[in-house]
C-alpha cells in the first residue's frame, strides 16, 4: 500500500466513526511559547482535555507532522526519525478505552482496511501502581478481541504513561500495540525489549490532571489521545525492513546514493533525515541560529553536512536533497511551497558551515590528539560538532571537554528559558518585580478560575506584564479582584524566591511547570516562591529569570485589562505599583 493511501484510509475509517478532520499544526507550537517544537498531536489539544469545548467537536482526526530530538543518537537504524508524522485520532470526553481499541484493531487488521496480520500483534497496559490501578480493563478488551495473555505485558510508568510536553496537565496510563517485523515467525510471548517487535500505535487514556506538586487528580472528563507512527506503519504496509526503503524516502536516498561515493547506510539514512526535518523546520519559519529552535536546526544541517562528507560528497549538496523533500511532500504539506526561502536558508548555512568546516580540518588533521580544552574551542569557536571532534582527533582529557561542554549547555538553556519565559529583553529592577509578579499571577489564574488555566505566553516591559491564558469567559469583576487579593497577599507575606539547577528528571518530580518538552536538557533552572515559615511552595516554574529574592520587592499589583486574544485565549494586562 502506498502512503498516500494509508493517510486517505486513516482519515476515512475515523470520519465514517464521526470524526472531524483537523489540520496539522505548525512545527512551532504558537500557543505555548515554553516548549520549542509540536512533538505530539495531543499538544494543541491540551486545554481541550481539562474542559474547553473544540469547534470541530468532540471526536477528532488527522495527521501531524512533529519533532522529537530524543531520539536523535538512534537516528540511522531501521526505525528511528526527528521529524516524523504521527497519524491521531481523539476524543475529547466522548468514547473511552472500549472503542479506542476495538478501532484501532479493527483498523489494523479487518481487510477492508490495513490487513495486518493478527498473529503478529502484541499490546503492553498499565501494570498499575500505588495511584492508579493496573488496567485490567484495556487488557480485557484486547483479550477479548483475541488477543493472547502472553502477548499482553504490563509496564510501569516509564513505558505505559504518557504525559504532556510540560510537567503539569492532562496525562494518563496508555496501551501500546506492537507489530513483529522480524522475518521468522514471532515468538509466543511478547518481550518488548525485543526490537522487532515495533510499536506502532499508542492509545492514552487521558483522565488526570497533573497538578504542580505532581499529584494527580481526575479530570471532568475522560479524553483518548491516540498517535501512530505513520513511517512505521508503512514500512511494514510495504513489507520493509527499515522506513528509509519506504516509498515516503525512496527518492530522497537514491538522491543522496547518486551523489555518494560509499555504500554505507547509516550516514545516508542520518542525511535523509535531518534534511528532512530541516526542510520542514525552515518551511514552518525557523532559521539557522545559536539559540533555541535556530540552534537545533543548525546542528541537523551541520551533522547532515558533517556525515555527507563522510559519504564523500565534496560539494554543496543540502538543497538537491531538500528539493526532492519538497517534491514529495508540497501536495500534503503546502507550507513547502515556499521553496525559494527553504533552499536559500540552507545553502546560506551549508555555505557558512563549510568554511568553517575547512578552517578546523586543518587544525585537526594536522595534529593526531588534542587537548580537551582545544576541542572545545573547536566546539564553540568554529561549530563543529561534537562526533567529528571525536572521529579525527582523539581528545586528550576528554572529561575537560565534557565538563565545558555541559557548562556550556547549562548557559544556552538558561538564556533560552529567559527568551521563553517572556522575552526579557531588559534586566531592570521594574522587570523583574514584574516578572515575579507574573509567575504569582499565573498561580492565582489557576487558583480563582481552575488548573485549566495554562500560560500561553507572556511579554513583560518597564511598564506592565502581559499574560495570555487558556480560558473560554471574560472574567468577572469578582474574579479579577480575588486574583489581585491572592497576589497582593502573597508580596505582603514577603515570600522568598529560590533558584535551583537540577536535574530535569528531578524539576519533574516537584512538578515544575513549563520545563520544555524537550528531553535534550538535563539540567534545569527552576524558580520556587515559597513562605519561608512553613516552606509552603505557592509557585514552582522552569525559568531561567532574573526574579526578586522576596515578594515584598514588588510593589502593589493591579490588573489593568483583561480582553480575549482568540477563541479560548485570554489576556491579561498587570502593573505594579511602588
Ligand atoms: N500522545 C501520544 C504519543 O505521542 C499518543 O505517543
Amino acid at each position: 500500500m502506498k502512503s498516500a493511501e494509508l493517510r486517505e484510509k486513516y482519515l476515512k475509517f475515523f470520519v465514517e466513526r464521526g470524526h472531524k478532520i483537523i489540520p496539522s499544526v505548525s512545527l512551532v507550537p504558537n500557543e505555548d511559547p515554553s516548549v520549542l517544537f509540536t512533538t505530539a498531536g495531543m499538544q494543541p489539544l491540551i486545554p481541550y482535555f481539562i474542559d474547553l469545548e473544540h469547534q470541530a467537536g468532540r471526536r477528532l482526526v488527522n495527521y501531524q507532522k512533529v519533532l522529537r530530538t530524543v531520539d536523535i543518537g538512534e537516528v540511522g537504524d531501521d526505525t528511528h526519525l526527528t521529524f516524523f508524522e504521527m497519524l491521531g485520532n481523539w476524543s475529547l470526553g466522548d468514547y473511552w478505552k472500549d472503542d479506542s481499541i476495538r478501532w484501532s484493531y479493527e483498523f489494523l487488521t479487518d481487510k477492508k482496511w490495513l490487513g495486518l496480520s493478527k498473529e503478529k500483534l502484541a499490546v503492553s497496559v498499565y501494570e498499575g501502581d500505588s495511584e492508579v490501578p493496573k488496567d485490567e480493563e484495556a487488557a480485557d478488551i484486547w483479550k477479548s478481541l483475541g488477543i493472547p495473555q502472553e502477548r499482553v505485558a504490563y509496564l510501569g510508568r516509564e513505558d505505559n504513561w504518557w504525559g504532556p510536553p510540560g510537567i503539569t496537565g492532562p496525562c494518563g496510563p496508555d496501551t501500546e500495540i506492537f507489530y513483529w517485523t522480524g522475518k521468522s515467525e514471532p515468538p509466543a510471548r511478547f518481550d518488548p525489549k525485543d526490537r522487532k517487535w515495533v510499536e506502532i500505535w499508542n492509545n492514552v487514556f487521558i483522565q488526570f490532571n497533573q497538578g504542580m506538586d505532581g499529584t494527580l487528580k481526575p479530570l471532568k472528563q475522560n479524553n483518548v489521545d491516540t498517535g501512530m507512527g505513520f513511517e512505521r506503519i508503512v514500512m511494514i504496509l510495504q513489507d520493509k525492513e527499515s522506513i528509509f526503503e519506504t516509498d515516503l524516502f525512496e527518492s530522497i536516498m537514491s538522491k543522496i546514493q547518486s551523489i555518494s561515493q560509499n555504500q554505507d547506510d547509516k550516514p545516508k539514512r542520518i542525511v535523509a533525515d535531518h534534511l528532512r526535518a530541516a526542510t520542514f523546520l525552515i518551511a514552518d519559519g525557523v532559521v539557522p541560529s545559536n539559540k533555541d529552535r535556530g540552534y537545533i536546526l543548525r546542528r541537523l544541517i551541520r551533522r547532515a553536512v558533517t556525515y555527507g562528507r563522510k559519504l564523500g560528497i565534496d560539494h554543496e549538496f543540502t538543497t538537491e536533497v531538500a528539493a526532492v523533500v519538497i517534491e514529495n511532500y508540497q501536495n500534503v504539506y503546502p507550507e513547502l511551497a515556499h521553496s525559494n526561502k527553504i533552499l536559500e536558508e540552507l545553502n546560506k548555512e551549508e555555505i557558512k558551515f563549510r568554511q568553517t568546516l575547512a578552517r578546523g580540518l586543518k587544525i585537526l588533521e594536522s595534529r593526531k590528539q588534542i587537548t580537551g580544552a582545544e576541542a572545545f574551542d573547536l566546539f564553540q569557536t568554529y561549530g563543529f560538532p561534537f562526533e567529528l571532534i571525536k572521529e579525527l582527533a582523539e581528545v586528550e582529557q576528554s572529561e575537560e571537554f565534557e565538563e565545558q561542554f555541559k557548562k556550556h549547555q547549562e548557559l544556552s538553556r538558561t538564556a533560552s528559558a529567559g527568551q521563553f519565559k517572556g522575552g526579557l529583553a531588559s534586566h531592570s529592577k521594574k522587570v523583574i518585580r514584574l516578572h515575579t509578579a507574573t509567575h504569582l499571577l499565573n498561580q492565582a489564574l489557576r487558583e480563582v478560575l481552575g488548573n485549566h488555566v495554562w500560560q500561553k505566553g507572556s511579554n513583560i516591559t518597564e511598564e506592565r506584564t502581559r499574560f495570555d491564558f487558556t480560558h473560554d469567559k471574560k472574567m468577572s469583576d469578582a474574579e479579577k479582584q480575588e486574583v489581585e487579593r491572592r497576589v497582593n497577599q502573597w508580596i505582603g507575606n514577603d515570600l522568598r524566591v529560590k533558584k535551583e539547577t537540577m536535574p530535569l528528571e528531578d524539576a519533574r518530580e516537584l512538578g515544575a511547570i513549563g520545563v520544555f518538552g524537550e528531553k535534550y536538557a538535563d539540567e534545569v533552572s527552576v524558580y520556587t516562591i515559597f513562605n519561608p515559615e512553613n516552606d509552603d511552595v505557592i509557585s514552582r516554574e522552569f525559568c531561567g529569570g532574573p526574579h526578586v529574592a522576596h515578594t515584598a520587592e514588588i510593589g502593589k499589583f493591579k490588573i489593568a485589562k483583561e480582553e480575549a486574544v482568540s477563541a479560548g485565549v485570554r489576556r491579561i494586562k498587570a502593573v505594579v505599583e511602588p
